[in-house]
């Protein structure tokens, strides 16, 4: 039997002294049934954790993204541990940091040079601002999720508290659409056209070399926002597994294995503009453990059959919610999108029914049977078969009481807490 009193507890306590009581959105209890969920952690191992009441799951959220071999992972302890012994931050920079450099430019396929940041929104940032720089046009083109920032966050629904003259400087174009992108390079004089490379089934054959061919025609430069595909589904992500290699691309998310560090990389002509005066600088960019943890993890990252694991696994999942669909006819409903690696169920309303009442039953029922997830999983190198059984036979269970909430036309018999009440509607990771 679940308990989360300690979890209630220290939620309570948190919201009275920071709002949401999480730092990113999607980890706070409102993307969960509220009252009927883990909020604080207290130990992973590899692909299970262990709440602060003591219960037991199997994480398939991995942080978001960044774990990518599996919590507590020995090799990545040690060289942390290491570090730690040294130094963190320093007053002058790490070796790691050279070994780290050389790395990135070995296994990105755009990497002529790199710059260390923190977050994926400053890798994304950074990479705008060269490209402005190099340039000399101010407008951008993008399609996707890039961060917090002015320039991309303006450019979205959740835009409050960023000035309108920002807010004009980004315009979203449809991903897999290469005329509606065509109408927009011919419409301004654009910078930049930066996109997640894969976005829900993947590009279009041609798509990704039609965006790089029409993005220099029009004399913009092509950024491709690898936060997510980067080390998820290959360690160059969907440049290397699609063969179309951006004047400059965003590293972030599962580079370290939770350790906080993201990277731009790109042409030495645009990453040089740094030495004269383009800004790209912060006091923790140099941070010695995050890059000893990826040394580590990308290590681990780069041995045979890394990759194959992970889409072996996902392609059991995914092909297995699918004929889940199929089995209780909920094809209205629910649907499967993503890569096998980076894979999940969308929601749909239905009747009196909104999308989020559906997503709520399928959320309790996956968190009854001791699975963590949000809409998409996450895999690591831990998640194995008996792991996917699992996560099937709790969602087995979820899509039949979605089938009968559906059929009764609503979830009132069914949802025994509060609902996932998301700050941000759909369109917010
Ligand atoms: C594709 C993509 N780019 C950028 C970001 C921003 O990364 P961060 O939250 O680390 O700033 C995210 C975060 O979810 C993302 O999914």
């Amino acid at each position: 039997m679940q308990n989360f009193t300690k979890s209630h507890e220290l939620l309570n306590r948190e919201l009275q002294v920071s709002p949401l009581a999480a730092q990113t959105y999607s980890k706070s209890y409102r993307y969960f049934c509220q009252g009927l969920a883990p909020s604080y952690m207290d130990h992973g191992e590899g692909c299970y954790i262990y709440d602060v009441d003591g219960n037991k799951f199997i994480d398939y959220m991995c942080a978001l993204g960044p774990i990518t071999v599996g919590y507590n992972e020995p090799s990545v302890n040690e060289a942390v541990i290491k570090q730690v012994n040294k130094f963190a931050s320093g007053s002058l920079q790490s070796e790691l940091e050279v070994e780290l450099a050389e790395k990135l430019c070995e296994i990105v396929p755009c990497a002529e040079m790199v710059r260390f940041v923190k977050n994926g929104g400053d890798a994304t940032t950074a990479a705008i601002r060269l490209a402005r720089a190099f340039t000399g046009r101010e407008m951008v083109l993008m399609s996707g999720y890039h961060g917090m920032h002015d320039w991309s966050i303006g450019a979205s629904e959740n835009h409050k508290g960023v000035p309108e003259a920002v807010r004009k400087l980004t315009v979203n174009f449809t991903y897999n659409d290469l005329n509606d992108l065509e109408s927009k390079l011919k419409k301004h004089d654009v910078a930049a056209v930066i996109l997640e490379p894969v976005q829900s089934n993947g590009p279009q054959e041609g798509y990704l070399h039609g965006v790089k061919e029409l993005a220099h025609k029009y004399g913009a430069l092509l950024i491709f926002d690898e936060v997510v595909s980067g080390f998820r589904y290959a360690l160059g992500g969907g440049s290397e597994m699609f063969g179309v290699v951006p004047d400059l691309a965003a590293f972030g998310k599962g580079m370290a294995n939770g350790y906080p560090i993201s990277a731009v990389a790109g042409r030495k002509d645009i990453l040089q503009q740094i030495e004269q005066g383009v800004f790209v600088s912060t006091t923790f960019g140099g941070d010695s453990i995050s890059m000893a943890a990826a040394l580590a993890t990308i290590k681990i990252l780069e041995q045979p059959g890394f990759y194959e694991h992970i889409t072996q696994i996902g392609t059991i999942q995914r092909d297995g919610i699918e004929k889940l669909i199929h089995k209780y006819g909920l094809e209205e409903v629910l649907s499967v999108s993503g890569l096998p690696a980076h894979a999940g169920v969308s929601f749909e309303g239905h009747g009196s029914l909104s999308y989020l009442d559906i997503q709520s039953v399928y959320s309790q029922i996956m968190v009854e049977n001791g699975i963590l997830v949000f809409a998409i999983y996450n895999l690591n190198k831990s998640h194995t078969e008996k792991e996917a059984e699992a996560y099937l036979n709790a969602t087995d269970k979820a899509f039949a009481l979605i089938k009968e909430a559906v059929e009764r036309d609503s979830v009132d018999h069914i949802l025994k807490g509060g609902k996932v009440d998301p700050v941000f509607k759909r369109n917010i990771k």
